[in-house]
C-alpha cells in the first residue's frame, strides 16, 4: 500500500526532533512560495482577462507587475517549491511509518503533478513576457505602418502558448495541493485512516475540503498582502504610477486582500473546531489564539487601506502576514505531533531498543553466539564425534562431564593435560561465553542423552525384528 515504507527509517527519539524542524523549515519555504505562485498567476490570468474584455491597459499592466514583482527564476523555485514538497512528504512518510495509510501516496502523486504544474507556469511566466516585447514593437515602427507579417504570426502562437500553458499550468496547481493538502490532513487524522482507502474518497472529506479552502485563502491573502509590499513600499515600490493605476491597486488588493483574510479567520476557527480531542493541547490552543489575533490585526489594517487609500500599512500588513502563517505552521505542527503521537510512540519505543541493543558489546549477548558454529570453524579439524582424530572422540570423552558444562566450558576455555595417549589440547583462544556455548552444544549433540538412547532402541529395532523374519 505504502510505496515509502521501504525508503524509510523507522523514527525514533533520537530522529524525530530534527524531523521536527526539517518539517517546520519546508513548510516555512514551501507554502508562501506556492501561495504566491497560485495567488499571483491566478490573479494575473483574470486581470488580463478583464484588460482583453474592457480595453482598459491599467489592468492588463496590473496583471504585468504582478508576474514580475511576485515571482522568481525557475531554480529559486525549484528550492522553494519542489525541493520542501518532496521534502514533506518524506518527513510524513517517517511520521506514519507502517501506517495504513495512502495518504504518503496522495501527497507523492501531489508532488509529481507539481513538477508538471511548475513547469508549465513558468512557460506561462516567459511567454507572457515575450508578449509584452512584442507589443513593445509598435512604439518603433513609424505610424501608420503595421508590424511585419512573421512577427504578426510569432505573436499570435505566443499569445497562444500562453493562455494555454497559463490555463493548464493554473488547473494542475490547484489539482496538486488538492492532493497535497487533502493527503497531509488524512496523516494528521488517524481516526480517518481506515476510511480513506482512495483518491476519490477525498473529495468527499469534509476536513481535507476544509484544509484546502484554508489554503486558498491563506494564499490569497499571503499574495494580495505582497501585492501592497512589492508594489508600494520593497525598495521604494513601482515609481511611475499613474493615480487611477494606484487606485486601482488598492482596490482590487485591499479588497481581495480583505475578503480573503476574513475567509482565513473563519477557517481557522472552523479548524480549530474540528480538531479531535486527542490532538488539542496548550500549545495548539495559543498558537490558534496568535494566529487569530494577527489575523485580526491584519483585518484592520487592510480595512484601512480600502477606506482612506492609505499605503502606509503594506509593510505592516506584510509583516503580519508572516507572523499568521509562522503561528498557523507551528500549530499545525503541534497538532501533527498530538495526533501521531498514539501511532509513533510503540515505534519509537521499539527503534530505541534495537538501537539500544546494537550499541552493546556482542559478547556479552550469550544467546546469539552460536555454539555448533564455533565447533566447526575451531574444533572439528581435530575432533569428530566417534573417529579418532588429533584428538579423542567426543563419544568417548563428553560423556565423562556428566551433563556439567560449566566443567566442561572450563576445560574448552583453558585446556589442561588429560590423557597421556593424546598430546596437550591447545588453547583455542574462546571467550567464556563462546566455550560455553560450544560446552552446551557438545553435550546436546553427545552427552549420553539422546544420542545413547538412540543407539539401544536401535538395537531392540533389530532384536525384536530377528524372532519375526524366522
Ligand atoms: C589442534 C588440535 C585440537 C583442536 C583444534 C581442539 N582440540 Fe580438543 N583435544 C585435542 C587433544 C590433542 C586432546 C587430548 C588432550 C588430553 O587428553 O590431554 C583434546 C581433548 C579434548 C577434550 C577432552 C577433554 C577430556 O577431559 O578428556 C575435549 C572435550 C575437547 N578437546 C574439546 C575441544 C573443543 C570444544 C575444541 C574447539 C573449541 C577443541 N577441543 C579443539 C586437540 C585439539
Amino acid at each position: 500500500m505504502n510505496i515509502f515504507e521501504q525508503f524509510v527509517i523507522p523514527p525514533s527519539s533520537h530522529t524525530l526532533p530534527l524531523m521536527d524542524i526539517f518539517l517546520i523549515l519546508s513548510l516555512l519555504l514551501f507554502l508562501p512560495f506556492i501561495g504566491m505562485l497560485i495567488g499571483g498567476t491566478t490573479m494575473s490570468m483574470i486581470l488580463s482577462g478583464i484588460s482583453g474584455n474592457t480595453g482598459d491597459d491599467n489592468y492588463n499592466r496590473f496583471s504585468r507587475d504582478i508576474l514580475n514583482k511576485l515571482s522568481v527564476n525557475k531554480n529559486v523555485g525549484l528550492g522553494l517549491g519542489l525541493i520542501p514538497a518532496f521534502s514533506i512528504t518524506f518527513v510524513y512518510a517517517q511520521y506514519l511509518y507502517q501506517a495504513p495509510a495512502i495518504a504518503i501516496s496522495i501527497m507523492f502523486i501531489g508532488c509529481v503533478i507539481y513538477i508538471f504544474a511548475f513547469l508549465l507556469t513558468y512557460r506561462f511566466h516567459r511567454t507572457f513576457e515575450t508578449g509584452l516585447i512584442l507589443d513593445s514593437y509598435k512604439l518603433y515602427i513609424e505610424p501608420g505602418k503595421n508590424l511585419p507579417a512573421d512577427v504578426i504570426e510569432y505573436k499570435k502562437k505566443n499569445a497562444a502558448i500562453t493562455k494555454q500553458s497559463g490555463r493548464l499550468g493554473l488547473f494542475l496547481l490547484y489539482v496538486a495541493s488538492f492532493l497535497f493538502v487533502g493527503g497531509a490532513s488524512i496523516a494528521t487524522n488517524p481516526m480517518r485512516w481506515a476510511e480513506v482507502t482512495n483518491v476519490i474518497v477525498l473529495l468527499i472529506e469534509f476536513e481535507v475540503w476544509i484544509n484546502y479552502l484554508y489554503f486558498l485563502s491563506f494564499s490569497a491573502a499571503i499574495t494580495c498582502s505582497a501585492i501592497l509590499f512589492f508594489f508600494f513600499k520593497w525598495q521604494g515600490g513601482i515609481k511611475d504610477m499613474t493615480i487611477d493605476y494606484k487606485m486601482l491597486v488598492l482596490k482590487v488588493a485591499g479588497f481581495t486582500g480583505f475578503f480573503s483574510v476574513v475567509l482565513l479567520l473563519f477557517f481557522v476557527f472552523i479548524k480549530f473546531l474540528i480538531t479531535t480531542e486527542m490532538a488539542l493541547s496548550t500549545s495548539v490552543f495559543v498558537y490558534t489564539t496568535l494566529a487569530m489575533i494577527s489575523i485580526l490585526i491584519v483585518c484592520s489594517l487592510l480595512y484601512a487601506v480600502l477606506k482612506n487609500h492609505e499605503v502606509r500599512f503594506a509593510s505592516a500588513i506584510f509583516f503580519f502576514m508572516i507572523l499568521i502563517f509562522l503561528f498557523t505552521s507551528l500549530k499545525d505542527q503541534a497538532l501533527l505531533g498530538n495526533a501521531l503521537s498514539d501511532h509513533l510512540a510503540p515505534i519509537i519505543a521499539e527503534q530505541d531498543k534495537l538501537i539500544e541493543s546494537k550499541t552493546q558489546p556482542i559478547a556479552q549477548d550469550e544467546s546469539a553466539i552460536d555454539g555448533s558454529q564455533i565447533y566447526q570453524t575451531k574444533c572439528s579439524a581435530c575432533h569428530k564425534g566417534d573417529v579418532k582424530l588429533v584428538g579423542p572422540p567426543y563419544m568417548e570423552t563428553i560423556p565423562k562431564y556428566n551433563g556439567d558444562i560449566k566443567k566442561l566450558a572450563g576445560f574448552i576455555y583453558n585446556p589442561v593435560k588429560v590423557n597421556p595417549e593424546y598430546p596437550a589440547m591447545p588453547s583455542q583462544g574462546l571467550s567464556v561465553a563462546e566455550s560455553e556455548a560450544v560446552a552446551k552444544y557438545l553435550m546436546d549433540t553427545y552427552g549420553g542423552g539422546a544420542g545413547g538412547e538412540e543407539k539401544e532402541s536401535d538395537k531392540q529395532g533389530t532384536d525384536n525384528k530377528e524372532p519375526e523374519s524366522k
